[in-house]
């Protein structure tokens, strides 16, 4: 059998539904925060990605979905949604009309990693851009706009871990610094970080082998390397969530791995979802307009994983009542019985009823078994009589009580 590819997944029934009840939260969040949408195309110049996104980053490295099209170009599925969003903000002059663009998007990504509960190959970013300020401000609003969707959705246990890793011109330096504190303690370091020590010293900090966590414990920290001007904008980034009574924790290893942030990164970190846990993760970006062809533009987002946002829902029992109800089966007996009988079910649909009716030429009997089944609020048999009286028998399906009513009234009885 030809099964649906490793780290993929199906959607449908009852999970579709809780997943479609998020997306509905999610846009009618934006509404409110006056953030428009956006869908951008699913691929991509590869060249974008490696720009963008960053030729050192594990994501264009090793990651890409990339191909070469009957047209000879290297094309890459999208590996996340920022990159494609800053593209679009420049080819269409976005940044000539009143500031800041503020932009969602859901859409779907790929990234060609190991697959585990919360990590897939394709999966799906519910993600924000803010693009032409500078301003902290949109840093606060944009974490209050994470927050908003975790708390009506009812997530509980979501803890916001904040970090500012200054400019490219500060980065150097420190980075200078984390390589003479990383090459004292290289021997005790993972694989994987030897070959960021030589190609990303930044990603050291943030390794998950508990041993390279004991030795990075001591190493020192980005926040003592900021420059006054970044120093001001974390300061006043808190002054602003704590005033909003919004919890964080300064968390000085957080760097994110991707290469375009600037000054503030942070991330949500849901415990109880397993090892993938961080289910939104963002920051500032205030070179990435201006280094793929844009004038240069402040800007700020975050994107959150709906994988990992459905295994909290799962994990925490949120999933609500969400099943669609079938108000009325009509059923049929006979060629007139069969005709009339679809021409109400359609007539009812017409008025956003939901009913239903046989297509499996079933007996009478089979009939109301399956109106049963499925549910229905009421049921009732078209045949003969029927069609010439203009009248039904309608039985309520839960409590068994049948009332004789007029064929025109349905619509009105049943809503
Ligand atoms: P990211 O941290 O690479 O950032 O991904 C954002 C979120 O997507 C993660 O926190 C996680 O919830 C989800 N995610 C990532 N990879 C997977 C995967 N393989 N399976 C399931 N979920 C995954 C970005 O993508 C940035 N573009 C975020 C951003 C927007 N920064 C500024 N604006």
């Amino acid at each position: 059998m030809i099964q649906a590819i490793k780290g993929t997944k199906d959607l449908f029934g009852n999970e579709l539904l809780q997943w479609l009840n998020v997306e509905n939260t999610i846009r009618e969040i934006c509404r409110y925060y006056n953030v428009g949408e956006i869908i951008t195309p699913i691929f991509e110049n590869t060249e974008l990605f490696v720009k963008g996104t960053g030729d050192t980053t594990d994501v264009v490295q090793k990651e890409m979905y990339t191909f070469t099209d009957k047209g000879d170009r290297s094309i890459t599925l999208k590996p996340e949604g920022t990159t494609p969003v800053v593209r679009a903000f420049i080819e269409h002059n976005l940044y000539a009309n009143v500031q800041p663009t503020k932009i969602f998007y859901l859409t779907p990504c790929f990234r060609y990693e190991q697959p585990q509960a919360g990590r897939m190959r394709q999966f799906h970013q519910f993600g924000i851009e803010y693009l032409g300020t500078y301003s902290a401000s949109a840093d606060a609003e944009v974490i209050s706009v994470a927050l908003e969707v975790f708390n009506r959705i009812g997530i509980k246990n979501v803890k916001l871990y904040i970090n500012s890793i200054g400019t490219p011109v500060t980065r150097k330096i420190f980075n200078e610094e984390l390589k003479e504190f990383a090459q004292q303690n290289l021997d005790a370091l993972c694989g994987d970080c030897v070959s960021r020590f030589k190609n990303n010293p930044l990603r050291l900090l943030d390794c998950k082998n508990e041993k390279c966590k004991q030795v990075m414990a001591n190493a020192p920290s980005i926040l003592d390397s900021l420059d006054d001007d970044c120093k001001e904008h974390f300061e006043k980034l808190q002054k602003i969530l704590k005033y909003n009574n919004i919890d964080f924790e300064i968390n000085d290893k957080i760097v994110r791995g991707l290469d375009y942030y600037t000054k503030t990164v942070f991330e949500f970190v849901c415990e109880g979802i397993g090892a993938q846990n961080v289910i939104c993760g963002g920051g500032r970006y205030d070179y990435l307009i201006e280094s793929i062809g844009g004038p240069k533009t402040g800007a700020i987002g975050f994107a959150m994983g709906l994988e990992r946002i459905m295994l909290a829902i799962e994990k925490q029992n949120l999933t609500k009542e969400l099943e669609n109800k079938v108000n009325i089966f009509v059923g049929s007996i006979g060629d007139k019985g069969f005709l009339e009988s679809q021409k109400i079910v359609y007539t009812l649909r017409q008025k956003n009823i939901c009913a239903e009716t046989d297509n499996l030429d079933r007996s009478v009997k089979a009939q109301l078994k399956y109106a049963n089944k499925i549910g229905a609020a009421f049921a009732c048999i078209i045949g003969d009589d029927e069609v010439a009286n203009g009248k039904v028998n309608l039985k309520n399906m839960e409590t068994g009580e049948q009332t004789e009513i007029e064929i025109s009234k349905l619509y009105d009885y049943i809503k």
